[in-house]
């Protein structure tokens, strides 16, 4: 059991940094003087697209919310809450894909329309995930059998993978890019230049 949730948390993790170095860019893009490099926004958002989107979520839906309504049938609320959170996530995670191609179109026009798309899925995302740790893993730790976390433990270590394009080494080649490419302090990549530098 240990390892499947500290698997779960590490990827809520992962998911947070980026959810949080995307905020701060945003932030930083507001300034109409600096030309953000768009590259790291869409490694951004590409990452969440793929990696919670299409990876972490079906992972929970199948493993960790199938058995937890299997072994307790009052959960079904919160259940049916966080799927729907889930529907909700891809709908703001298209939004936010749809801001940033405007945003790069017109820069330094649609830079409020995307502070604010990126701003409704960062808030959105991480109280899904405080959610999920605060009221849904306590219920599945409660009730969940050592047999319930074998096989969420292998899903989330990867030998399950539900999508066979994707693989959790891509996830981590995609995170270090995101960090090459990212301005200090939030990566390791040049600081933005100034438009009349
Ligand atoms: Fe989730
Ligand atoms: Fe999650």
């Amino acid at each position: 059991m240990d390892k499947a949730i500290r698997i779960i948390y590490d990827e809520h993790r992962s998911i947070s940094a980026v959810l949080s170095g995307l905020k701060s860019l945003a932030e930083l893009a507001r300034d109409p003087g600096v030309r953000p490099d768009f590259a790291v926004f869409r490694a951004m958002i590409y990452y969440i697209d793929a990696f919670p989107e299409r990876m972490h979520h079906p992972k929970e839906e199948d493993q960790l919310f199938a058995r937890l309504l299997r072994r307790d049938p009052g959960a079904r609320p919160l259940v049916e809450e966080l799927h729907a959170e889930h529907v909700k996530g891809a709908t703001l995670i298209r939004d936010l894909e749809q801001a940033l191609l405007a945003y790069e179109q017109s820069w330094p026009a649609g830079v409020t329309r995307f502070g604010t798309a990126v701003e409704a899925y960062v808030q959105f995302h991480w109280q899904h995930m405080r959610k999920e740790e605060q009221k849904l893993l306590p219920l599945a730790e409660r009730s969940l059998t050592a047999e319930d976390w074998t096989a969420i433990e292998s899903a989330f270590a990867g030998n399950e993978d539900p999508v066979a394009d994707l693989r959790e080494k891509d996830f981590t080649s995609l995170y270090q890019r995101i960090l090459s490419l990212a301005p200090s302090p939030i990566g390791l990549g040049d600081q933005w230049k100034r438009a009349d530098s």
